[in-house]
């Protein structure tokens, strides 16, 4: 009965800490800085490896080092994904808000372009972000 009794108030305890998790230290909702990590079927990763090689690619380059042929006559060059202080400054929320708005509603450059017909689509959005993220690793 005590054994129940103490994993009871263990449970209890871990459901506490989970709840606090879900906001960041300044007490802002979390959705404010783009909700949960979206799920990410097997179709949709597919489907982002597809949109990277076909467009992506053209600025970002294969790899993701910046170097796509459509970076030429761009400034500021596009992001190399290769760069981990770029990776470790940014949260894949604010990657999935840049690829659905678009470099300007980040204050970022306007040619990297906005994507709003995946505003729709979350699991191919983080399905990019998964991407982007194995190619800085
Ligand atoms: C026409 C060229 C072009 C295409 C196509 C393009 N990008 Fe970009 N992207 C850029 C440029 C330029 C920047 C750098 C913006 C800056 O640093 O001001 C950038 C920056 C980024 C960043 C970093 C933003 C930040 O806050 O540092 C991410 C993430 C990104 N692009 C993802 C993507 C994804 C995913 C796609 C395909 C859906 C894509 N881009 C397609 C040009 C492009």
């Amino acid at each position: 009965m005590s054994r129940f009794r103490s994993s009871a108030v263990l449970a209890f305890g871990a459901v506490l800490l989970a709840g606090c998790g879900e906001r960041p230290a300044d007490g802002a909702p979390r959705a404010a800085s783009g909700g949960a990590t979206p799920v990410v079927s097997s179709a949709d990763r597919a489907e982002a490896r597809q949109l990277f090689d076909t467009l992506c690619s053209t600025c970002h380059g294969n790899n993701g080092h910046g170097d796509g042929p459509a970076s030429a006559g761009l400034e500021p060059k596009p992001r190399s994904f290769a760069d981990r202080q770029w990776q470790a400054s940014v949260d894949d929320a604010h990657i999935r808000t840049v690829i659905t708005l678009g470099g300007a509603a980040v204050g970022k450059s306007p040619n990297m372009p906005p994507q709003p017909q995946l505003k729709s689509r979350p699991g191919v959005v983080q399905g990019l972000a998964e991407i982007i993220r194995a190619q800085g690793r």
